[in-house]
């Protein structure tokens, strides 16, 4: 089965075997089968925050549940449900139609609700965390340990969880569910949405686009992010990419400070401290631009000429061949810098990076 459509990338992958699950009991049954034929398995959204190689061994599960709705209120927030599968900038968009506004901040970021969590999706000043209550999930790592008898049915076995926020770990592009992939599967998030909303203008850009504009509303907000990111980052359709490629490394205040006298120009902010000791995080994008790599090609794919962060297939570029560009990048930024580049999105068939 071809997954050419289904990777932001765009890359040729073919799966062994193919199923889309739009319920939990489908997701249960596929699961159990490839535990019963001893095959792996991967769970796969929208694909687009992976680098897919030209094969996955087993079974690939198409995460497709669908549903949104209010399932209940409380005299300070809304809590909303939504499907795993549901496209994460129609959520939104939908959240702020239906009187719910508060996640505008992270308009047009690509990929399903369920893989929202996973890596804590953020951008412009907000992370997915912030509006998080829970998050419903099959846990499969009992099975693991089990997979070479496996006979069972997964719908009776207590693999259902719902994941309070506050077990959910959540960090910088991080929570328990990338810590402990693949053993938990997200099926739902709910969400928990203040009543009393307040605009987001912490990121620069987001604040200069509304100079002029002292009150904007949530869905002026909601247009100035598409705005902003459509400037800068190449829509998947048109250009082959998984957004940011690398992580924006964390430092502590000495290596800062040294960085910051070797490079006048160094671009960084303060980040939350580390057991009490400062840290700052730097701007991959710049790294990679200032050791010359923007717009660099190799082959076919690249680094995106308006963002260095973000890596692209001009074409028919493969996932090996995007790695390898990528550890060229990080040997450069090494070199010159001194810091190592942690890559974001997730390999697949071995689902670690
Ligand atoms: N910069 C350069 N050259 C470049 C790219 C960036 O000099 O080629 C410098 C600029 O000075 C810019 C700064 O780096 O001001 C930061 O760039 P930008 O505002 O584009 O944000 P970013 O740190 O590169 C992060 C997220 C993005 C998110 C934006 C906006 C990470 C890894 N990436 O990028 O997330 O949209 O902030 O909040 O944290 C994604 O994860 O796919 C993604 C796009």
């Amino acid at each position: 089965f071809s997954l050419q459509k289904l990777n932001s990338f765009g890359f040729l992958s073919y799966a062994e075997y193919f199923v889309s699950v739009e319920d939990e009991h489908a997701l249960s049954t596929a699961i159990e089968f490839a535990l019963e034929k001893k095959i792996p398995w991967q769970v796969l959204g929208s694909g687009s925050n992976v680098v897919l190689q030209e094969f996955l061994p087993g079974l690939t599960i198409h995460m497709a549940i669908l549903g949104k709705k209010l399932v209940s209120e409380s005299a300070t927030h809304f809590y909303i449900d939504c499907g795993a599968g549901e496209s994460w900038h129609d959520f939104v968009q939908w959240t702020l139609e239906s009187g719910y506004p508060g996640l505008e901040n992270l308009a047009l970021i690509p990929g399903t609700t369920g893989a929202a969590p996973i890596q804590n999706i953020g951008a412009y000043g907000a992370e997915v965390a912030g509006m998080i209550d829970s998050v419903e999930v099959l846990d499969t790592k009992s099975l693991q340990s089990t997979e070479a008898n496996f006979a069972g049915d997964l719908s009776t076995q207590q693999n259902w969880q719902v994941i309070p926020k506050s077990e959910c770990q959540f960090a910088y592009r991080d929570s328990i569910f990338k810590r402990e992939l693949p053993a938990y599967v997200v099926t739902q998030v709910r969400f928990a949405i203040p009543k009393k909303w307040q605009a987001n203008l912490s990121y620069a850009e987001l604040a200069n686009f509304f100079l002029h504009n002292k009150s904007p509303t949530p869905l002026e907000i909601f247009e100035a992010v598409i705005a902003i990111r459509s400037r800068k980052l190449p829509h998947p359709k048109v250009l082959g990419n998984a957004g940011s490629f690398f992580h924006n490394p964390v430092v502590d205040l000495a290596t800062h400070q040294q960085l910051k006298e070797q490079f006048a120009g160094l671009v960084s902010y303060p980040a939350p401290d580390h057991f009490g000791e400062k840290q700052f995080k730097l701007a991959a994008g710049w790294l990679i631009d200032q050791c010359g790599l923007k717009g660099y090609r190799a082959g076919d794919c690249g680094v995106y000429e308006k963002q260095a962060l973000v890596l692209v297939n001009y074409g028919n570029a493969t996932g090996s061949e995007v790695l390898q560009l990528a550890n060229h990048i990080k040997h450069c930024v090494l070199e010159k810098f001194g810091v190592s580049l942690h890559q974001e999105p997730i390999n697949l068939p071995n689902g670690k990076v």
